[in-house]
């Protein structure tokens, strides 16, 4: 059987893929500019005899054909990019780049996804269509390699019918993965607002417009809507996180600058949140005689995973780990753009346990000490292998 050869190709190359995984771990590279990376992508498939094209920079779209290539084409992506973090992990395979960190596990990702096509390529006689790698650029920053990919026409030609994504995930085992259909996690836009009032003495008030009164109302009434106006079943979070304005205790300032983040899982909730918030710091700034700029700078959709295609994965997982190791995930606020891909085309976005306490593999991503047990690589790279292969779309 396929999965059979799937996992001890996977155990056989595990070795190798570590030390692919070592190697981009000590070269990270910030969102965008991912030049080496893309570069150590595109040797590795030509290595491999993997046909490929470049997209936004510093993607690399791969393209393996099976058996009938046409009769179906699955897309597997992973994202490239580090995030500006000073590593503290005392490995031997450390961050050379000062300041730059794979934190986020990208580079298990694309280990993964190098491991998966080295294993789909040398079976591509034993399954059916095309599997289109998607290795991206721009994960952590706005507006998301994803976005860019899109762009670029990453879902035509051929159009894949599907596609799955993985992130590691250190609160879960290593040995397991985990799954959760529908609503997984949120969109994040960001909240840009300046609030101008009229500045002067601190003890005649009534000669200004205050505008840390203002902002102070505001901050408040912003509240109410997530709190009136949602659906409370619907998961949202609308949080003001900077106010800057004023210097000292005798000058009331002539503006203030809030910053926030509104976060929501429905994608016609969230542009209707967005018309809301508008209107009312509009309306209650003006109310209260001062003028507002405001800037809601639209970031990632929400993740949405396909029900049917999120139960087929879970089955192929239960089939490659056993029950026991596959796990519902929960929900998160925090954003990915797999949004994008999940909002065009059927996806599912599912987590790779990376978690070991004997070993004190613990710290959270976008840490300085996370790392993962590097026996997942094993796992990810036959899950992605056997999910391009055998699901049917
Ligand atoms: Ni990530």
């Amino acid at each position: 059987m396929i999965a059979e050869k799937i996992k001890a190709l996977a155990k056989q190359y595990a070795p190798e893929f570590i030390d692919i995984r070592h190697h981009l771990h000590a070269h990270p590279e910030l969102s965008y500019q991912e030049y080496e990376t893309s570069k150590f992508v595109q040797d590795k498939l030509f290595e491999l005899g993997i046909p490929f094209d470049i997209k936004a920079t510093t993607g690399v779209i791969g393209l393996i054909k099976g058996r009938n290539p046409n009769s179906r084409v699955i897309a597997l992506r992973a994202d490239m990019d580090a995030l500006p973090i000073q590593e503290e992990n005392e490995v031997p395979y450390k961050s050379t780049h000062d300041g730059v960190m794979h934190a986020c596990g990208h580079d298990v990702h694309t280990t993964c996804l190098l491991g998966a096509a080295k294993i789909l390529n040398e079976l591509r006689n034993e399954w059916e269509g095309t599997i289109k790698l998607i290795f991206q650029p721009g994960e952590e920053k706005n507006p998301g390699g994803a976005s860019l990919l899109i762009k670029e026409g990453v879902l035509d030609n051929p159009a894949p019918a599907c596609i799955f994504g993985l992130h590691v995930h250190p609160g879960l085992a290593v040995g397991k993965m985990s799954f959760r259909a529908g609503k997984v996690m949120a969109s994040a836009d960001e909240l840009y607002i300046t609030i101008k009032g009229k500045g002067g003495h601190a003890a005649s008030p009534h000669l200004c417009i205050d505008p840390i009164l203002i902002a102070s109302h505001l901050i408040i009434a912003l509240q109410q809507v997530v709190s009136r106006n949602n659906d409370p079943h619907n998961p949202t979070v609308l949080s003001i996180t900077s106010f800057k304005g004023g210097e000292t205790t005798n000058v009331i300032p002539n503006e203030v600058k809030l910053k926030g983040t509104f976060r929501a899982m429905d994608e016609t909730w969230r542009f209707k949140a967005h018309e809301l918030i508008r209107k009312m710091a509009t309306d209650l700034v003006h109310s209260m005689g001062g003028e507002t700029d405001l800037l809601i700078d639209v970031g990632y959709p929400s993740v949405y995973n396909n029900e049917v295609l999120n139960e087929i994965a879970k089955e192929k997982a239960t089939a490659f780990i056993g029950e026991a190791n596959v796990e519902e995930t929960e929900k998160r606020m925090g954003a990915e753009d797999f949004g994008y891909y999940s909002q065009q085309i059927p996806g599912c976005f599912f987590r790779l346990g990376v978690m070991n306490k004997e070993k004190g593999i613990t710290a959270g991503v976008h840490t300085p000490t996370f790392n993962i047990d590097e026996s997942a690589i094993e796992i990810g790279m036959g899950m992605m292998a056997w999910l391009g292969s055998s699901v049917k779309s």
